[in-house]
């Protein structure tokens, strides 16, 4: 045998030996590295006479080739045995059960608010939207705010910095600027979604986020109001008062809420009024309909001429009004929640406890889940 097919059987052994592609590629280093055994032979042919080169070198190079050969093949054996160990390990058993999967829950706002559309759209309001970020405009000079008005200051109103035109533009502080995108026709070019401009008559409510520079167990600097407003011919303070108490026997599934009217004062509304529920608050958490106390749940009143003059509308032939609900504190009392700010504090174990499942059984009051 010369050394070369000694070198050959050997290296051989070596690679059919590997049973792993790393194992393999420690041969292959062992056999075709830089300083491998077959490298070493091509080496030594630089300093062999010519006549010995002529000889050898061919042998040398098939023997390397042969080599190359070999391990790609035994390559391609090992690597689909993996494969088929891999596949047999992580085989998918689809009899099994699922693991148990975390299911989310519908936020409290989000079901309040849910179920107010319901009651509202059954009684044949439409929906409209405005934006978060308002001009002062909308959000107070035509809503019949004075130049003045202490709403408009720092402390409860988010102001924010200057734009190219030096106008301050404001995170709404309610969703009233709402009403007079619903009633004002504009030339202006605005996303579809926001309201601009109905022409009377109108009802539609207006759910949204609102802000204002406030935090406590009752107020966040974000939370949610639902606007109404009805613009017709001849529209009253009964209406208001039919359509509020009404929704109010709906929302909380009773026809014994017993509401009062308190007056107020808003700028855009003439006559203003609060609207109160009864309830007991002696046991620590608040029930509604019951007990000696009043807890206020809505703003409202009459459109005020100049709202309506404002919106290009005639007071002297459609009258009309609005009110504004904070959804989250309807919430908070219907389903019994003490702190507001727990409602935005993103905190999964109060979701779980307070949120709602999104396949639970129709409401009879509402038709929703
Ligand atoms: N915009 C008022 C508020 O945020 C509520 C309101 C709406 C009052 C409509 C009257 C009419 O307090």
């Amino acid at each position: 045998m010369t050394d070369l097919s000694k070198l050959e059987s050997a290296n051989t052994a070596i690679i059919g030996s590997a049973t792993t592609v790393a194992d393999l590629e420690t041969a292959r280093i062992e056999i075709l590295g830089k300083s491998g055994n077959v490298t070493l032979q091509l080496k030594t042919l630089g300093s062999m006479s010519d006549q010995e080169r002529r000889e050898r070198g061919p042998l040398v190079n098939q023997l390397r080739d042969r080599m190359i050969e070999y391990i790609a093949r035994r390559k391609a054996e090992l690597e689909a045995a993996e494969l088929d160990t891999k596949l047999a390990a992580e085989r998918v058993d689809l009899t099994l059960p699922p693991p148990p999967e975390r299911r989310g829950r519908v936020h409290p706002t989000m079901q309040v608010l849910d179920e107010m559309i319901a009651i509202f759209a059954e009684m044949g309001f439409g929906l409209a939207e405005g934006p978060d970020i308002e001009d002062d405009f909308h959000n107070f000079t035509a809503l019949n705010f004075p130049p003045k008005h202490p709403a408009r200051e720092m402390h409860d109103t988010f102001w924010l910095p200057q734009d190219a035109h030096g106008e301050r533009k404001v995170l709404r502080t309610h969703t009233s600027p709402v009403q007079i995108r619903t009633m004002q026709r504009t030339n202006e070019k605005l996303p579809g979604w926001i309201a601009n401009g109905q022409e009377p008559p109108i009802r539609v409510i207006v759910p949204g986020r609102t802000y204002r520079s406030d935090s406590d167990a009752t107020h966040t600097p974000m939370f949610h109001q639902m606007e109404g407003l009805v613009i017709d011919k001849a529209i009253h303070m009964g209406h208001l008062k039919w359509t509020l108490d009404t929704f109010i026997g709906r929302f909380f599934e009773t026809p014994l809420v017993e509401t009062r009217f308190r007056p107020h004062h808003f700028p855009f509304t003439e006559p203003s009024a609060e609207m109160d529920v009864r309830c007991d608050r002696s046991g620590g958490d608040v029930k509604i309909g019951q007990g000696d106390d009043w807890m206020e749940i809505v703003g409202c009143g009459m459109v005020h001429p100049n709202v309506l003059r404002n919106c290009g509308l005639d007071p002297d032939v459609w009258q009309g009004f609005a009110f504004g609900f904070g959804i989250d504190r309807l919430g908070m009392l219907k389903y019994g929640m003490p702190d507001l700010r727990d409602m935005f504090a993103s905190d999964v174990r109060w979701l779980e406890h307070y949120g709602f499942s999104a396949f639970a059984a129709p409401n009879p009051a509402t038709g929703l889940s």
